[in-house]
């Protein structure tokens, strides 16, 4: 089942073509093919900013397996074909992110690649309202490439609004170990403790990566380590403390 189906991600109707001895009878045929479910995005923008208005920020989904045959998500594909105007059902629902409400709470927004989606949302609100101690960490391949938003962070950064770190994995030199966020973090731990341990920072994570959740985790422990002078294990237990407490909050996917 895995080999055939799963690991080539096999579609229902290649199943059906190399096995045509298959007759589906007709009040079957919605048992089998299961209705579309809806795709989830984040809104990236603040409606205070952008009133009336939702920004999203998606990547299109293309990618091949074992079969080679192209991939293409279904959603994003069609998403990617729509022009100016076309009409679209939509519906909106309330996600896990909040603010702290305490407008002197700082911030820090990790968010690489469609990451940066929520966290452009939650700056805005927050430069909105007046409060400038926002940190993003955003990466992205080059400087040049899918720099979502680049030129909005550095205005923002010149103004004295944000803080931004932007780590570009592929524009350093071939065979050197690619730049990540968590490096990031890690170069800057003596300001993660005093933002987190001492300032009480909410810490926001978003992306579709499965491993740079636990990455991004594990530098801020460090630094709780290192600066803040905790145990491992007393900052492994502070992380877990202040996820509990609703001030490490999680957004991803893959
Ligand atoms: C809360 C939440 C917020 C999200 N926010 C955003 C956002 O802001 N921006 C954004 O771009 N996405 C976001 N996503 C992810 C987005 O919903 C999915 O990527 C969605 O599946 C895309 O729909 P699709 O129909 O184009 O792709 P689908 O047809 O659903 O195909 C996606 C599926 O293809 C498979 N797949 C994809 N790439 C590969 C690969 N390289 N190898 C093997 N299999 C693969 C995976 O099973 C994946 O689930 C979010 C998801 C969640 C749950
Ligand atoms: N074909 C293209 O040109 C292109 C461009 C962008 C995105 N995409 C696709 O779009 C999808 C989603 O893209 P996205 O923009 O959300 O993300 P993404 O571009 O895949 O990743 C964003 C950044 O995170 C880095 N990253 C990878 N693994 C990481 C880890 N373990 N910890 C921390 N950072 C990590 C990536 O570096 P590295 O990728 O250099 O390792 C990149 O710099 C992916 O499937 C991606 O393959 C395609």
């Amino acid at each position: 089942m895995y080999e055939y189906c799963q690991r080539p991600r096999r579609t229902i109707r290649e199943v059906l073509e190399e096995f045509r001895s298959v007759k589906i009878p007709r009040e079957y045929v919605f048992d089998l093919f299961p209705p579309l479910r809806p795709r989830q995005f984040s809104i990236a923008n603040s409606v205070k900013t952008h009133p009336r208005k939702i920004h999203l920020c998606i990547a299109i989904v293309q990618y091949r397996t074992m079969l080679k045959i192209p991939r293409r998500g279904v959603c994003t594909s069609w998403l990617a074909g729509l022009k100016p105007g076309d009409q679209l059902q939509i519906g909106v629902q309330k996600g896990f992110i909040t603010l702290p409400p305490d407008l002197t709470t700082p911030v820090i927004c990790v968010g690489p690649g469609t990451g940066v989606a929520p966290m452009r949302a939650i700056i805005q609100e927050r430069i909105h309202d007046g409060t400038y101690e926002n940190t993003l960490y955003f990466g992205c391949r080059s400087a040049l490439k899918d720099h979502h938003y680049g030129k909005e962070w550095e205005q923002y950064a010149s103004e004295g609004k944000l803080t931004y770190r932007a780590a570009f994995s592929r524009d350093g030199p071939e065979g050197v170990q690619r730049t990540y966020v968590q490096q990031l973090i890690r170069e800057d731990a003596a300001r993660i403790c005093e933002l987190v341990d001492k300032r009480g920072a909410w810490v926001y994570i978003s992306g579709s990566s499965n491993k740079m959740p636990a990455a991004v985790r594990a530098a801020i422990q460090n630094a709780l380590v290192t600066e803040g002078g905790q145990t491992e294990e007393e900052a492994k237990e502070y992380i877990v403390k202040i996820e509990k407490e609703g001030r490490l909050i999680e957004e991803c996917w893959s």
